[in-house]
Protein backbone atom coordinates (compact mmCIF):
# COMPACT_ATOMS: atom_id res chain seq x y z
CA UNK A 1 0.00 0.00 0.00
CA UNK A 2 1.13 3.43 -0.96
CA UNK A 3 0.71 6.71 0.34
CA UNK A 4 -0.31 9.17 -2.44
CA UNK A 5 -1.75 12.59 -1.91
CA UNK A 6 -4.23 13.67 -4.13
CA UNK A 7 -4.02 17.26 -5.62
CA UNK A 8 -7.47 18.41 -6.69
CA UNK A 9 -7.56 22.10 -7.88
CA UNK A 10 -10.35 24.56 -9.27
CA UNK A 11 -11.77 23.37 -12.53
CA UNK A 12 -14.69 21.54 -13.88
CA UNK A 13 -12.75 18.06 -14.16
CA UNK A 14 -12.35 18.57 -10.55
CA UNK A 15 -15.74 15.90 -10.61
CA UNK A 16 -13.34 13.28 -12.12
CA UNK A 17 -10.84 13.09 -9.42
CA UNK A 18 -13.99 11.91 -7.36
CA UNK A 19 -13.27 8.73 -9.74
CA UNK A 20 -9.27 8.76 -9.86
CA UNK A 21 -9.43 9.06 -5.88
CA UNK A 22 -11.72 6.10 -6.32
CA UNK A 23 -9.27 4.51 -8.69
CA UNK A 24 -6.56 5.00 -6.62
CA UNK A 25 -8.10 3.59 -3.35
CA UNK A 26 -9.61 0.08 -4.99
CA UNK A 27 -5.73 -0.16 -6.06
CA UNK A 28 -5.07 -0.39 -2.51
CA UNK A 29 -3.69 3.13 -1.57
CA UNK A 30 -3.89 5.27 0.99
CA UNK A 31 -5.30 8.31 -0.30
CA UNK A 32 -5.02 12.04 1.00
CA UNK A 33 -6.78 14.74 -0.52
CA UNK A 34 -5.43 17.69 -0.65
CA UNK A 35 -8.10 19.98 -2.64
CA UNK A 36 -7.48 24.47 -3.06
CA UNK A 37 -10.40 25.97 -2.16
CA UNK A 38 -11.46 26.53 -5.55
CA UNK A 39 -11.68 23.08 -6.00
CA UNK A 40 -13.98 22.74 -2.91
CA UNK A 41 -16.56 25.19 -5.55
CA UNK A 42 -16.82 22.09 -7.93
CA UNK A 43 -17.19 18.93 -5.13
CA UNK A 44 -17.54 19.17 -1.81
CA UNK A 45 -14.99 18.09 0.89
CA UNK A 46 -17.58 15.19 2.44
CA UNK A 47 -17.34 13.60 -1.22
CA UNK A 48 -13.66 13.40 -0.74
CA UNK A 49 -13.46 12.51 2.92
CA UNK A 50 -16.37 9.48 2.16
CA UNK A 51 -14.52 8.28 -0.77
CA UNK A 52 -10.77 8.65 0.84
CA UNK A 53 -11.74 7.68 4.12
CA UNK A 54 -9.31 10.53 5.41
CA UNK A 55 -9.70 14.17 6.48
CA UNK A 56 -9.90 16.93 3.92
CA UNK A 57 -8.02 20.68 4.27
CA UNK A 58 -7.62 23.18 2.32
CA UNK A 59 -5.31 25.55 4.30
CA UNK A 60 -2.10 25.38 6.52
CA UNK A 61 -4.28 26.86 9.77
CA UNK A 62 -6.01 23.56 10.34
CA UNK A 63 -4.56 21.36 12.90
CA UNK A 64 -2.00 23.50 13.30
CA UNK A 65 -0.20 21.40 16.36
CA UNK A 66 -0.03 18.44 12.93
CA UNK A 67 2.12 20.79 10.78
CA UNK A 68 0.17 19.17 7.99
CA UNK A 69 1.32 20.89 5.30
CA UNK A 70 5.23 19.53 6.21
CA UNK A 71 4.05 15.71 7.39
CA UNK A 72 1.68 15.61 4.06
CA UNK A 73 4.21 16.16 1.69
CA UNK A 74 7.32 14.54 3.42
CA UNK A 75 5.33 11.45 4.16
CA UNK A 76 4.05 10.74 0.45
CA UNK A 77 5.38 8.15 -1.77
CA UNK A 78 3.36 10.06 -4.63
CA UNK A 79 1.52 13.25 -5.05
CA UNK A 80 -0.73 13.58 -8.41
CA UNK A 81 -2.42 16.32 -8.82
CA UNK A 82 -5.49 16.23 -11.18
CA UNK A 83 -6.87 18.63 -12.30
CA UNK A 84 -4.11 21.06 -12.66
CA UNK A 85 -5.35 24.44 -13.44
CA UNK A 86 -3.39 27.06 -15.05
CA UNK A 87 -3.19 28.72 -11.81
CA UNK A 88 -2.00 26.11 -9.73
CA UNK A 89 0.95 25.38 -12.04
CA UNK A 90 1.72 28.94 -12.12
CA UNK A 91 1.55 28.58 -8.51
CA UNK A 92 3.53 25.70 -8.30
CA UNK A 93 6.07 27.19 -10.59
CA UNK A 94 6.94 30.00 -8.86
CA UNK A 95 7.21 27.59 -5.11
CA UNK A 96 4.41 29.58 -3.77
CA UNK A 97 2.82 28.28 -0.58
CA UNK A 98 -0.45 30.09 -0.27
CA UNK A 99 -2.68 26.96 0.54
CA UNK A 100 -2.10 23.82 1.54
CA UNK A 101 -1.81 21.94 -1.78
CA UNK A 102 1.06 24.58 -2.75
CA UNK A 103 2.60 24.32 0.46
CA UNK A 104 2.19 20.04 0.26
CA UNK A 105 4.16 20.49 -3.29
CA UNK A 106 7.24 22.42 -1.62
CA UNK A 107 7.83 19.54 1.16
CA UNK A 108 7.48 16.51 -0.59
CA UNK A 109 10.22 14.63 -1.84
CA UNK A 110 8.46 12.05 -3.67
CA UNK A 111 7.62 12.05 -7.75
CA UNK A 112 5.07 14.63 -8.33
CA UNK A 113 2.38 13.77 -11.54
CA UNK A 114 0.46 17.24 -12.80
CA UNK A 115 -2.24 16.57 -14.63
CA UNK A 116 -3.92 19.67 -16.41
CA UNK A 117 -7.15 20.59 -17.33
CA UNK A 118 -8.04 23.80 -18.55
CA UNK A 119 -9.43 25.66 -21.53
CA UNK A 120 -7.31 25.01 -24.71
CA UNK A 121 -6.10 29.19 -24.85
CA UNK A 122 -4.81 28.80 -21.26
CA UNK A 123 -2.83 25.70 -22.11
CA UNK A 124 -1.45 26.83 -25.02
CA UNK A 125 -0.27 30.39 -23.60
CA UNK A 126 3.37 31.21 -23.50
CA UNK A 127 2.97 31.55 -19.64
CA UNK A 128 1.47 28.00 -19.19
CA UNK A 129 3.69 26.54 -21.34
CA UNK A 130 6.61 28.24 -19.21
CA UNK A 131 5.39 27.45 -16.55
CA UNK A 132 4.99 23.22 -17.67
CA UNK A 133 8.76 23.57 -18.79
CA UNK A 134 9.92 25.06 -15.51
CA UNK A 135 8.51 22.06 -13.40
CA UNK A 136 9.81 19.04 -15.70
CA UNK A 137 12.86 20.87 -15.66
CA UNK A 138 12.48 20.54 -12.10
CA UNK A 139 11.65 16.81 -12.62
CA UNK A 140 7.46 16.94 -12.07
CA UNK A 141 5.89 14.80 -14.33
CA UNK A 142 3.61 17.04 -16.50
CA UNK A 143 1.10 14.86 -18.56
CA UNK A 144 -0.22 16.43 -22.09
CA UNK A 145 -3.92 16.97 -21.66
CA UNK A 146 -6.62 15.41 -23.57
CA UNK A 147 -7.98 16.50 -27.05
CA UNK A 148 -11.27 16.54 -26.81
CA UNK A 149 -14.48 18.09 -25.85
CA UNK A 150 -14.13 20.90 -22.68
CA UNK A 151 -16.53 22.45 -20.42
CA UNK A 152 -19.27 23.78 -22.72
CA UNK A 153 -19.78 22.90 -26.81
CA UNK A 154 -16.07 23.41 -27.20
CA UNK A 155 -12.95 20.97 -28.08
CA UNK A 156 -9.35 20.69 -28.07
CA UNK A 157 -6.34 20.29 -25.96
CA UNK A 158 -7.24 20.92 -22.20
CA UNK A 159 -9.59 17.69 -21.34
CA UNK A 160 -8.81 16.06 -18.60
CA UNK A 161 -7.35 12.84 -19.49
CA UNK A 162 -10.05 9.31 -18.40
CA UNK A 163 -9.63 8.71 -14.57
CA UNK A 164 -8.36 5.46 -15.54
CA UNK A 165 -5.80 6.40 -17.78
CA UNK A 166 -3.77 8.73 -14.72
CA UNK A 167 -4.64 5.86 -12.58
CA UNK A 168 -2.81 3.64 -14.31
CA UNK A 169 0.32 5.85 -14.98
CA UNK A 170 0.21 6.68 -11.23
CA UNK A 171 0.86 3.11 -10.89
CA UNK A 172 4.21 3.53 -13.64
CA UNK A 173 5.55 6.30 -11.29
CA UNK A 174 4.63 4.10 -8.31
CA UNK A 175 6.40 0.88 -9.82
CA UNK A 176 9.52 2.89 -11.60
CA UNK A 177 9.40 6.72 -10.12
CA UNK A 178 9.85 9.91 -12.00
CA UNK A 179 12.29 8.02 -14.60
CA UNK A 180 9.75 5.51 -15.44
CA UNK A 181 8.05 8.55 -17.59
CA UNK A 182 10.72 10.82 -19.16
CA UNK A 183 10.07 12.89 -22.16
CA UNK A 184 12.21 11.10 -24.35
CA UNK A 185 9.70 10.25 -26.88
CA UNK A 186 9.02 14.34 -27.40
CA UNK A 187 9.06 15.02 -31.14
CA UNK A 188 8.76 11.61 -31.98
CA UNK A 189 5.40 9.73 -34.15
CA UNK A 190 4.98 6.31 -33.20
CA UNK A 191 2.09 3.98 -34.69
CA UNK A 192 1.00 0.71 -32.48
CA UNK A 193 -0.86 -1.84 -33.33
CA UNK A 194 -3.22 -3.55 -31.17
CA UNK A 195 -5.89 -6.09 -30.43
CA UNK A 196 -6.66 -9.14 -32.42
CA UNK A 197 -7.62 -9.25 -36.17
CA UNK A 198 -11.22 -11.00 -37.47
CA UNK A 199 -11.39 -12.76 -40.41
CA UNK A 200 -15.00 -12.63 -41.47
CA UNK A 201 -16.44 -16.17 -42.47
CA UNK A 202 -19.81 -14.79 -42.95
CA UNK A 203 -21.91 -11.60 -42.27
CA UNK A 204 -21.94 -12.65 -38.66
CA UNK A 205 -19.51 -15.34 -38.03
CA UNK A 206 -15.50 -14.41 -37.94
CA UNK A 207 -12.13 -16.36 -36.85
CA UNK A 208 -10.60 -13.95 -34.21
CA UNK A 209 -7.75 -14.87 -31.57
CA UNK A 210 -7.80 -13.93 -27.45
CA UNK A 211 -5.70 -11.07 -27.33
CA UNK A 212 -7.12 -8.21 -24.96
CA UNK A 213 -5.51 -4.98 -27.09
CA UNK A 214 -4.30 -4.38 -23.44
CA UNK A 215 -0.10 -4.56 -23.41
CA UNK A 216 -1.04 -1.98 -26.84
CA UNK A 217 -3.19 0.27 -25.03
CA UNK A 218 -0.58 0.77 -22.21
CA UNK A 219 2.11 1.58 -24.91
CA UNK A 220 -0.20 4.14 -26.80
CA UNK A 221 -0.88 5.69 -22.90
CA UNK A 222 2.85 5.51 -21.76
CA UNK A 223 4.08 6.54 -25.09
CA UNK A 224 1.38 9.82 -24.99
CA UNK A 225 2.57 10.35 -21.19
CA UNK A 226 6.49 10.45 -22.42
CA UNK A 227 5.32 13.20 -25.04
CA UNK A 228 4.90 11.21 -28.32
CA UNK A 229 2.70 11.83 -31.14
CA UNK A 230 1.01 8.16 -31.15
CA UNK A 231 -1.05 6.37 -33.43
CA UNK A 232 -3.23 3.25 -32.16
CA UNK A 233 -4.55 0.93 -34.91
CA UNK A 234 -7.12 -0.86 -33.24
CA UNK A 235 -8.34 -4.22 -33.83
CA UNK A 236 -11.55 -4.72 -31.99
CA UNK A 237 -10.53 -3.60 -28.40
CA UNK A 238 -13.30 -2.09 -26.61
CA UNK A 239 -11.59 0.02 -24.08
CA UNK A 240 -11.87 3.93 -24.35
CA UNK A 241 -9.06 6.04 -26.13
CA UNK A 242 -6.36 6.72 -24.13
CA UNK A 243 -5.32 10.16 -23.90
CA UNK A 244 -3.05 12.05 -26.60
CA UNK A 245 -3.98 9.26 -29.05
CA UNK A 246 -5.30 9.07 -32.32
CA UNK A 247 -7.29 5.81 -33.01
CA UNK A 248 -7.56 4.08 -36.21
CA UNK A 249 -10.13 1.30 -35.69
CA UNK A 250 -9.96 -1.49 -37.90
CA UNK A 251 -11.54 -5.58 -37.89
CA UNK A 252 -9.18 -7.56 -40.46
CA UNK A 253 -5.77 -8.32 -41.00
CA UNK A 254 -5.95 -6.82 -44.48
CA UNK A 255 -7.42 -3.47 -42.68
CA UNK A 256 -5.50 -3.34 -40.32
CA UNK A 257 -2.00 -3.60 -43.10
CA UNK A 258 -3.07 -0.72 -45.08
CA UNK A 259 -3.72 1.32 -42.07
CA UNK A 260 0.05 0.37 -40.68
CA UNK A 261 1.54 0.85 -43.49
CA UNK A 262 0.03 4.04 -44.26
CA UNK A 263 0.23 5.88 -41.16
CA UNK A 264 4.39 4.21 -40.77
CA UNK A 265 5.03 6.83 -43.43
CA UNK A 266 5.47 9.38 -40.43
CA UNK A 267 6.50 7.50 -38.23
CA UNK A 268 9.76 7.06 -35.81
CA UNK A 269 8.67 3.84 -34.24
CA UNK A 270 6.47 1.36 -35.54
CA UNK A 271 4.95 -1.49 -33.05
CA UNK A 272 3.53 -4.55 -34.01
CA UNK A 273 1.41 -5.43 -30.36
CA UNK A 274 -1.89 -6.60 -32.42
CA UNK A 275 -2.35 -10.26 -32.50
CA UNK A 276 -2.55 -10.71 -36.48
CA UNK A 277 -4.47 -13.33 -37.67
CA UNK A 278 -2.17 -15.09 -40.04
CA UNK A 279 -4.94 -17.02 -42.41
CA UNK A 280 -7.88 -15.88 -43.44
CA UNK A 281 -10.82 -18.05 -44.85
CA UNK A 282 -10.45 -18.43 -48.80
CA UNK A 283 -14.11 -16.91 -49.36
CA UNK A 284 -16.44 -14.49 -47.69
CA UNK A 285 -20.05 -15.83 -48.05
CA UNK A 286 -22.32 -12.93 -48.49
CA UNK A 287 -25.05 -14.46 -46.17
CA UNK A 288 -25.48 -16.43 -42.81
CA UNK A 289 -24.20 -19.55 -43.40
CA UNK A 290 -27.08 -21.90 -42.40
CA UNK A 291 -27.80 -25.41 -40.78
CA UNK A 292 -28.67 -27.83 -43.59
CA UNK A 293 -28.33 -25.69 -46.57
CA UNK A 294 -26.97 -26.34 -49.40
CA UNK A 295 -24.07 -24.01 -48.54
CA UNK A 296 -23.80 -25.47 -45.13
CA UNK A 297 -19.56 -25.57 -44.96
CA UNK A 298 -18.07 -29.28 -43.90
CA UNK A 299 -14.57 -27.23 -43.26
CA UNK A 300 -13.05 -24.05 -43.63
CA UNK A 301 -10.20 -23.41 -46.04
CA UNK A 302 -7.83 -21.00 -45.01
CA UNK A 303 -5.30 -18.52 -46.71
CA UNK A 304 -2.43 -16.97 -45.62
CA UNK A 305 -2.42 -13.18 -44.84
CA UNK A 306 0.53 -10.95 -45.25
CA UNK A 307 3.24 -10.23 -42.93
CA UNK A 308 2.45 -6.52 -41.93
CA UNK A 309 5.76 -6.91 -40.08
CA UNK A 310 7.66 -8.42 -42.83
CA UNK A 311 6.35 -5.22 -45.13
CA UNK A 312 7.43 -2.82 -42.36
CA UNK A 313 11.12 -4.23 -42.16
CA UNK A 314 10.94 -4.26 -46.19
CA UNK A 315 9.63 -0.74 -46.54
CA UNK A 316 11.81 0.57 -43.42
CA UNK A 317 12.88 4.25 -43.62
CA UNK A 318 16.34 5.32 -42.21
CA UNK A 319 16.28 5.82 -38.96
CA UNK A 320 12.95 3.80 -38.56
CA UNK A 321 12.63 1.03 -35.91
CA UNK A 322 10.43 -1.87 -36.03
CA UNK A 323 9.18 -3.53 -33.23
CA UNK A 324 7.96 -6.91 -33.92
CA UNK A 325 6.17 -9.15 -30.66
CA UNK A 326 6.01 -12.98 -30.21
CA UNK A 327 4.16 -15.14 -28.14
CA UNK A 328 6.51 -18.07 -27.46
CA UNK A 329 6.28 -21.57 -25.41
CA UNK A 330 8.86 -23.58 -24.94
CA UNK A 331 8.85 -26.86 -26.80
CA UNK A 332 11.30 -30.07 -27.63
CA UNK A 333 13.07 -27.78 -30.26
CA UNK A 334 13.93 -25.27 -28.17
CA UNK A 335 12.93 -22.51 -25.20
CA UNK A 336 11.26 -19.40 -25.58
CA UNK A 337 14.79 -17.25 -26.13
CA UNK A 338 15.86 -19.75 -28.73
CA UNK A 339 12.71 -19.42 -30.82
CA UNK A 340 12.36 -15.78 -30.11
CA UNK A 341 16.36 -15.27 -31.54
CA UNK A 342 15.20 -17.82 -34.65
CA UNK A 343 12.00 -15.27 -35.22
CA UNK A 344 14.24 -12.09 -34.69
CA UNK A 345 16.36 -12.78 -37.13
CA UNK A 346 13.43 -14.52 -39.95
CA UNK A 347 11.62 -11.35 -39.34
CA UNK A 348 14.42 -9.06 -39.54
CA UNK A 349 13.38 -6.12 -37.04
CA UNK A 350 15.19 -3.94 -34.83
CA UNK A 351 13.49 -5.17 -31.69
CA UNK A 352 11.20 -8.44 -31.00
CA UNK A 353 9.56 -7.86 -27.45
CA UNK A 354 8.84 -11.41 -26.57
CA UNK A 355 6.29 -13.13 -24.29
CA UNK A 356 6.11 -16.11 -22.39
CA UNK A 357 2.71 -17.55 -23.02
CA UNK A 358 3.43 -21.33 -21.47
CA UNK A 359 1.07 -21.29 -19.06
CA UNK A 360 -1.84 -18.79 -20.47
CA UNK A 361 0.66 -15.74 -18.79
CA UNK A 362 -0.36 -13.30 -20.75
CA UNK A 363 -4.04 -12.64 -22.26
CA UNK A 364 -6.44 -11.40 -20.44
CA UNK A 365 -4.19 -10.84 -17.30
CA UNK A 366 -3.64 -7.21 -15.98
CA UNK A 367 0.33 -7.99 -15.56
CA UNK A 368 3.13 -8.64 -17.85
CA UNK A 369 6.55 -9.56 -17.95
CA UNK A 370 8.48 -9.34 -21.28
CA UNK A 371 12.23 -9.82 -22.60
CA UNK A 372 13.06 -7.41 -25.64
CA UNK A 373 15.77 -8.98 -27.63
CA UNK A 374 17.58 -6.35 -30.15
CA UNK A 375 18.94 -7.38 -33.40
CA UNK A 376 22.49 -6.94 -32.29
CA UNK A 377 21.68 -8.84 -29.39
CA UNK A 378 21.38 -7.32 -26.44
CA UNK A 379 18.57 -8.59 -24.40
CA UNK A 380 16.63 -6.52 -21.90
CA UNK A 381 14.64 -8.35 -19.06
CA UNK A 382 11.72 -6.00 -18.19
CA UNK A 383 10.36 -7.31 -15.26
CA UNK A 384 6.94 -8.68 -14.08
CA UNK A 385 4.72 -5.25 -13.46
CA UNK A 386 1.42 -3.81 -14.72
CA UNK A 387 0.96 -3.93 -18.62
CA UNK A 388 1.42 -0.12 -18.33
CA UNK A 389 4.83 -0.40 -16.37
CA UNK A 390 5.90 -3.23 -19.13
CA UNK A 391 5.05 -0.64 -21.68
CA UNK A 392 7.88 2.32 -20.04
CA UNK A 393 10.45 -0.92 -19.96
CA UNK A 394 9.73 -1.40 -23.45
CA UNK A 395 9.81 2.21 -24.35
CA UNK A 396 13.00 2.81 -22.51
CA UNK A 397 14.71 0.22 -24.71
CA UNK A 398 13.50 1.62 -28.14
CA UNK A 399 13.75 5.45 -26.93
CA UNK A 400 17.62 4.43 -26.29
CA UNK A 401 18.20 3.22 -29.76
CA UNK A 402 16.15 6.54 -31.51
CA UNK A 403 19.02 8.18 -33.16
CA UNK A 404 18.91 11.85 -34.34
CA UNK A 405 17.38 14.74 -31.96
CA UNK A 406 13.70 14.39 -30.93
CA UNK A 407 12.54 17.52 -29.19
CA UNK A 408 13.24 19.06 -25.61
N1 LIG B 1 2.39 -10.21 -37.58
C1 LIG B 1 2.16 -9.46 -38.71
N2 LIG B 1 1.40 -9.95 -39.72
C2 LIG B 1 0.88 -11.18 -39.65
C3 LIG B 1 1.12 -11.97 -38.51
C4 LIG B 1 1.89 -11.46 -37.49
O1 LIG B 1 2.65 -8.34 -38.77
N3 LIG B 1 0.14 -11.63 -40.64
C5 LIG B 1 3.25 -9.66 -36.53
C6 LIG B 1 2.61 -9.57 -35.15
O2 LIG B 1 1.97 -8.31 -34.94
C7 LIG B 1 3.81 -9.73 -34.23
C8 LIG B 1 4.69 -10.70 -34.99
O3 LIG B 1 4.32 -10.55 -36.36
O4 LIG B 1 4.52 -8.52 -34.07
C9 LIG B 1 4.43 -12.11 -34.58
O5 LIG B 1 5.10 -12.94 -35.43
P1 LIG B 1 4.45 -14.26 -36.02
O6 LIG B 1 5.47 -14.89 -36.88
O7 LIG B 1 3.14 -14.05 -36.61
O8 LIG B 1 4.20 -15.00 -34.74
P2 LIG B 1 3.58 -16.39 -34.70
O9 LIG B 1 2.25 -16.42 -35.35
O10 LIG B 1 3.65 -16.76 -33.27
O11 LIG B 1 4.62 -17.14 -35.63
P3 LIG B 1 4.97 -18.65 -35.67
O12 LIG B 1 3.68 -19.33 -35.87
O13 LIG B 1 5.90 -18.68 -36.84
O14 LIG B 1 5.64 -18.89 -34.37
Amino acid sequence: MSRIVLGVSGGVAAYKAALLLRALTEAGHDVRVVPTPGALHFVGAATFEALSGNPVTTDVWSDVPEVAHVRIGQTADLVVVAPATADLLARAAAGRADDLLTATLLTAHCPVVFVPAMHTEMWLHPATQDNVATLRRRGSIVLPPAVGRLTGPDSGPGRLPEPGDVAALAAVVLEGGAAALPRDLAGRTVVISAGGTREPLDPVRYLGNRSSGRQGWALARVAAARGAEVVLVAANVEAPTPFGVRVVPVETAEQLRTAVLTEAQAADVVVMSAAVADFRPAGVAATKLKKGSAAEPSAVELVRNPDVLAELVGERRPGQLVIGFAAETGDADGDVLTHARAKLARKGCDLLVVNDVSAGQVFGRPDNAVVVLAADGAVTEVPRGSKDAVAAGIWTAVAARLGGPGEA
